[in-house]
């Protein structure tokens, strides 16, 4: 094992580093301040290892990405979102037995507790579905009493499976109840991804039928944003769950992180972008506005904390979009507009120099919008693809014999202590 020698104040003492099986070594600071009386100063955790991990691996300079060693585009291509959940959960891919055993016992959770819906009913029609999503998905604690004891293995993956099976279920009533239709049960015959599709967009008076290029994008969208190694939502889960809390609180958290425009907040803000740019011909003016240090603007969907280099999620999304489209025959001028922004901003030497590209997010409302989902829902499909994701990190942490109530420090740069002055002498 290498070490990493670290002198402060001529006091020098070596550090442990640990090499992964791929990617950077880390350095294990962990004696750093019993040994120096420093913390180490990260915000934004740019160079900080949380964790040990072996679910997901990004290589951002290369715009690689593997879950548990599988390519992701092998995975969009050939495999199912199920068999993904599966993947990440377990560390292999399943046997056939094993994934009809898996897709059985989703399959039997994916109904919610009748009352349940009474929930829905507290809040106004207009309320946004993840803020819906927040709440009920943290209320399954007060519902699933059986399955909340985290030192019970049994315990955790039995709420492993609910959270996977009625993400769907939970986000289709979201949906239907800011529409004002009735909720529809969960039809168990289905795929996955199909039944999603009919409790969102069937009704109970007619069949629905599932148009199977939609399900099948649909499927690859889950896919694609299924785990993101430790992404800010995930970490918060991580962290949530380090102090012991119940893995249904865990999610609400990871979904309260995820809602932001900076990370999963961004599909709908990216689409937003695209209808306000409107037209080709705009696109230099809000390129412009990006570059200018004085105004606030982002191009949403644009550049990624870890990627350096195309985010091959969007690689796929962006060839998924034209499909989708041209087979439900929607012509979209969004689509024109987002490739021809992609295109003047790959070329501009701002986008080039800071290598922002396209991000998962770039295209992904299209398909969606396409779909039929209004744009207030995008961020709430993401949650229910990255719920498995979630419980994997959620699960591993908690079979980790490391595992401690994460507890970052800080750099205090408040006030000395000071004495308290009486109101009327100040
Ligand atoms: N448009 C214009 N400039 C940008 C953009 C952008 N989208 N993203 C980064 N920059 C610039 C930024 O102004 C900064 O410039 P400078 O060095 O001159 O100050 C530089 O690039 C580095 O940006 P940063 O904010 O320090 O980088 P970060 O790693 O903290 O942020 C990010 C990553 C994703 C938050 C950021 O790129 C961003 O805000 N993008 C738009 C929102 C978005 O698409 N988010 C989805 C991320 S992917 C899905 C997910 O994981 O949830």
């Amino acid at each position: 094992m290498t070490s990493a020698n670290i002198s402060i104040d001529g006091k020098a003492a070596d550090y442990p580093v640990h090499a992964g099986s791929v990617g950077p070594e880390v350095i294990d600071i962990r004696k750093l301040y019993a040994n120096t009386g420093r913390f180490t100063y990260d915000p934004g955790f740019t160079s900080t290892a949380s964790c040990e991990s072996k679910i997901t691996y990004i290589d951002g300079d290369q715009g690689v990405l593997l879950h548990r060693g599988y390519p992701i585009e092998q995975l969009a291509e050939k495999s199912s979102f199920l068999e993904v959940a599966y993947l990440l959960m377990h560390g292999d891919l399943p046997s056939q037995q094993q994934h009809d055993e898996f897709k059985y016992l989703i399959t039997r959770h994916t109904m919610v507790h009748e009352q349940l819906a009474n929930f829905y009913r507290g809040f106004r029609r207009d309320a946004h579905p993840m803020a819906i999503m927040c709440g009920v998905v943290g209320a399954l604690s007060a519902f699933y009493h059986d399955s909340t004891d985290i030192h019970d293995a049994k315990q955790r993956e039995i709420a492993c499976h609910r959270l996977i099976a009625k993400m769907p279920t939970i986000a289709a009533m979201a949906y239907k109840y800011s529409v004002g239709q009735p909720f529809l049960y969960p039809d168990n015959s289905l795929s996955y991804t199909g039944n999603f599709l009919r409790m969102t967009f069937g009704v109970p008076a007619e069949p629905y039928i599932i148009n199977p290029v939609v399900e099948d994008a649909l499927d690859k969208i889950f896919i694609l944003h299924a785990d993101h190694e430790q992404n800010a939502s995930t970490s918060t889960v991580r962290l949530a769950g380090s102090s012991g809390a119940n893995p249904f609180a865990c999610i609400a958290a990871g979904i309260a992180c995820l809602w932001g425009p900076a990370h999963g907040g961004a599909n709908e803000a990216a689409l937003e972008m695209l209808r306000e740019i409107g037209r080709p011909e705009r696109i230099p003016e809000f390129v412009a506005r990006a570059k200018n240090k004085d105004d606030p603007f982002r191009l949403m969907g644009f550049g990624h904390r870890v990627y350096k280099n195309y985010d091959p999620r969007a690689k796929v999304l962006g060839e998924a979009a034209t499909k989708v489209l041209d087979t439900l025959g929607i012509s979209d001028p969004v689509l024109d507009t987002a490739r021809e922004l992609e295109r003047v901003a790959l070329s501009d030497d701002y986008f080039i120099e800071k290598k922002l590209y396209p991000n998962v997010d770039f295209y992904s409302g299209i398909i969606l919008s396409a779909i039929g989902f209004p744009t207030s829902m995008f961020t709430a499909l993401f949650a229910l693809a990255r719920t498995t994701g979630w419980i994997a990190q959620w699960t591993e942490m908690m079979e980790d014999k490391e595992q401690k109530i994460g507890r970052p420090r800080q750099l205090y740069t408040g006030s000395p202590r000071r004495d308290y002055v009486p109101i009327e002498q100040r």
